[in-house]
């Protein structure tokens, strides 16, 4: 944990905790969605009367086929696009209502990671890390010791300064999640993080995603991959057709799954939450 000359944890995103009601909100569920819309086309809702609640401290995997609406499910958080109908509460906070002079203050609450990492690879490992610290303004003794935090725990410790573009495609997510975290973002969101990686590396970088997690940190994860949710018992937001089914805990729960295919919902005795 970042600590300031004071010796005070330093936490500088006060716009998501401020205020008198920040004790009641602690307990609040962090993200929600309300019977929310999302319309790229005018005859055909991407997402159709979506209602979720993640609650602090859940690690969710969000699945479901190609063009589901698992990235524009994310992409709402992050205001990349605004909702059609309903409403997204992020930290108590109706997101699609907040001006656009402070989604950057939305965004520096949240860790995002992409399939395909989004580095720079011209950059070192440190100051791709760094930039994520440099609106802040904060004091650059400051700023070495939280990239060092962030770089040791994705396993690049000492590394911060190899060039970007000579590291594998794990390391290189390794990268990007430093990036997501170095923030101590509440509510991480990961699109196909693993998309673009090897089976046994895509289980190095969900258990990352896991260990990350594991100190307090709200994750989701958006991921097609049926083999990889398999092999853990996380809650499972399935998108399909522009709703959410769910199972709560893991695919081997979901009554039809075989071993070697992937289940299907139909069928399957998935609660329908939204429709
Ligand atoms: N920016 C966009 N403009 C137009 N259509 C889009 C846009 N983003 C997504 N869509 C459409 O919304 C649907 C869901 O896409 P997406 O959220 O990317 O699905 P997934 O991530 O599950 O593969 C697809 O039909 C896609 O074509
Ligand atoms: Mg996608």
């Amino acid at each position: 944990m970042a600590r300031g000359s004071d010796g005070k944890v330093v936490r500088p995103f006060a716009f998501f905790r401020a205020g008198a009601q920040q004790d009641s909100r602690a307990n609040r569920p962090i993200l929600v969605f309300e019977d929310v819309y999302k319309y790229f086309r005018k005859d055909q809702p991407t997402l159709r009367g979506v209602n979720l609640v993640i609650e602090r401290g859940e690690f969710c995997f969000v699945t479901g086929p190609s063009g589901a609406g698992k990235s524009t499910l994310l992409q709402l958080v992050y205001r990349k696009h605004t909702v059609d109908a309903g409403r997204i509460r992020f930290a108590g906070r109706d997101v699609a209502r907040l001006k656009s002079s402070s989604i950057p203050f939305l965004r520096r609450n949240l860790g995002i990671v992409f399939q395909d990492f989004k580095v720079v690879k011209h950059w070192t490992v440190y100051e791709n890390v760094a930039v994520a610290l440099e609106i802040l303004d904060m004091p650059p003794r400051l700023v070495r010791a939280r990239v060092a935090e962030a770089l040791e725990r994705v396993g690049l410790a000492g590394r911060g300064g190899d060039r970007t573009e000579g590291l594998s495609g794990g390391e290189q997510q390794r990268v990007a999640v430093a990036r997501a975290i170095v923030t101590e973002p509440a509510l991480i969101l990961a699109d196909e993080p693993t998309g673009n990686l090897d089976p046994h590396l895509a289980i190095d970088i969900l258990t990352l995603f896991e260990e990350i997690h594991a100190t307090g940190t709200t994750v989701l994860f958006a991921t097609h991959d049926h083999s990889l949710i398999g092999k853990r018992d996380h809650r499972i937001i399935a998108l399909d057709d522009g709703r959410v089914l769910e199972a709560r805990t893991g695919l081997r729960s979901w009554p039809g799954a075989g071993e070697s295919k992937p289940p299907t919902h139909e069928g399957s005795g998935l609660r329908v939450v939204a429709g």
